[in-house]
C-alpha cells in the first residue's frame, strides 16, 4: 500500500478500550482517556478540548473532518455532539489509527476512521462520497505518544534508531537525512524548521562525524549536537537537541508543506459558515497557518501596490480569532506539552 493512499477502518470492529488488567496504566488524563493498543498503552491528553469544540460550533446533524486524530480526544468530543451527522477521524500514524478506533468504536457509525495524511482530505472525502462538509480541526504535530514510545526516534532522551517517522511506511527516515544530506541542506534544515542558531556548527560537526561511520541513532545524535553547541550558550530552558530533533522531525515528515494545500482543500469542501479550527505548536507552523487564513479571507492576490485588484479574487473565508486562543492557566498546568499550542479559527463565506 503506497503511504497516500486512504485505507478507512470502521470504528464499530475495534474493540474497547479495557484498562482493567493493566494497574500500571498512566492515570486517566482530564481529557485524553489512555487506551490499549494491543498491549502498548497510548497517552495523550487533548489540546484545547472545549476551545475547539466552541470553534467548530458544531451541528448534531454536521459532518466533521479530525485530520489529526491521534488518540481521539478531539475527535471523541466531536462525534459526541452528533446525531445524525459524521465525524471522518484522519490520521497517518498506525498506532493513532489503533487508539482513534478503540476510542470511538462505542460512538458507532457516526465515527469512522481514515489512515492518510490530511492533505488528501478531499480524496478521503470523495472516497466516502462526501461532498460538503461543516468543519474540519487539524491539531498539529506530535502525539504524546509518539513522543514517549522511544522506539519511534522522537525523542532525544532515548536512545533508539534514527527513525521519526510519522507514517512507518513512508520511505524517508531520520537516519536519511542525518547521513545522506549535504551539508547545506543540513544547515538549512537546522535554521529554517528548528531555529537553530548553532546550525552552521552541528552541521559540520554531523558531516564529519558520518564521515569515520554512519550515525544511527538518536543518542549518537543527541551528542553530536551537543558537542556542537558551546556549553556557554546553551539555552538555559531547553535540551540543545531540542530544536534540531524539531528541524529532522519536520523534515522527515514533510510536515509545513502541507498545512496551506490541506486548508485550501478543506476550504473548497466547506459549507457556508463552516469552521476551520488549527492548533500549531511551534512558531513556523502558526505563520502559515496565520498567512493561509489571510490569504482567503482577504481573497485578492494581486501584487502590493496595484492600484485596483485586476484579479477579482473575493474572500472566502472570515477569521474568527484575530488573536490566537491559547490554553487557559488550569490546562498549562496539568498539560505541560500544551505551553506553546496557539488555536485559529475562520469560517466559511
Ligand atoms: C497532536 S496529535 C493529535 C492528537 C489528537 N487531537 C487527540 O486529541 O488525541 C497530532 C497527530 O497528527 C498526526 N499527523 C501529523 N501530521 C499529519 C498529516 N499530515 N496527516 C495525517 N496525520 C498527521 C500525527 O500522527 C499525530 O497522531
Amino acid at each position: 500500500m503506497t503511504p497516500s493512499k486512504p485505507s478507512v477502518c470502521n470504528a464499530m470492529t475495534e474493540r474497547e478500550p479495557n484498562l482493567e488488567n493493566k494497574p500500571d496504566a498512566p492515570d486517566l488524563s482530564v481529557n485524553g482517556t489512555p487506551v490499549d493498543i494491543g498491549g502498548q498503552i497510548f497517552a495523550h491528553r487533548s489540546v484545547m478540548l472545549y476551545p475547539c469544540m466552541d470553534a467548530l460550533a458544531i451541528k448534531p446533524d454536521g459532518i466533521y473532518v479530525d485530520g489529526t486524530a491521534g488518540g481521539g480526544g478531539h475527535s471523541y468530543e466531536i462525534a459526541k455532539r452528533l446525531t445524525t451527522g459524521q465525524l471522518i477521524a484522519i490520521d497517518r500514524d498506525e498506532a493513532a489509527i489503533k487508539a482513534a478506533s478503540a476510542k470511538l468504536s462505542p460512538l458507532g457509525e457516526r465515527a469512522r476512521v481514515v489512515r492518510s495524511n490530511f492533505r488528501h482530505v478531499a480524496d478521503v472525502l470523495d472516497m466516502l462520497g462526501i461532498d460538503r462538509i461543516d468543519g474540519i480541526l487539524l491539531d498539529l504535530g506530535v502525539s504524546s505518544y509518539q513522543l514517549d514510545t522511544p522506539e519511534r526516534g522522537f525523542s532525544y532522551m532515548a536512545d533508539a534508531p534514527l527513525d521519526i517517522r510519522m507514517d512507518a511506511r513512508a520511505e524517508k527516515t531520520a537516519y536519511d537525512v542525518v547521513n545522506t544530506y549535504s551539508e547545506f541542506d543540513l544547515r538549512r534544515i537546522l535554521f529554517d524548521y528548528g531555529e537553530e542558531k548553532f546550525a552552521p556548527r552541528i552541521a559540520a560537526r554531523i558531516v564529519q562525524a558520518r564521515a569515520d561511520k554512519p550515525i544511527e541513532t538518536t543518542g549518537e545524535l543527541t551528542s553530536l549536537i551537543k558537542a556542537a553547541i558551546p556549553a556557554a550558550a546553551r539555552d538555559g530552558g531547553h535540551h540543545p537537541a531540542k530544536r534540531s530533533f524539531q528541524a529532522i522531525r519536520i523534515e522527515v515528515n514533510s510536515e509545513l508543506d502541507v498545512i496551506r494545500p490541506a486548508l485550501e482543500s478543506a476550504m473548497k469542501r466547506l459549507n457556508k459558515g463552516g469552521r476551520m479550527a488549527v492548533i500549531t505548536f511551534h512558531s513556523l507552523e502558526d505563520r502559515i497557518v496565520k498567512q493561509t487564513f489571510a490569504d482567503m479571507a482577504s481573497g485578492c492576490t494581486c501584487p502590493r501596490g496595484l492600484p485596483v485588484c485586476v484579479c477579482g479574487k473575493t474572500p472566502s473565508v472570515k477569521v474568527i480569532s484575530r488573536k490566537p486562543i491559547l490554553p487557559d492557566a488550569e490546562e498549562l498546568e496539568v498539560n505541560p506539552r500544551s505551553r506553546s499550542a496557539k488555536l485559529r479559527v475562520a469560517e466559511k463565506l
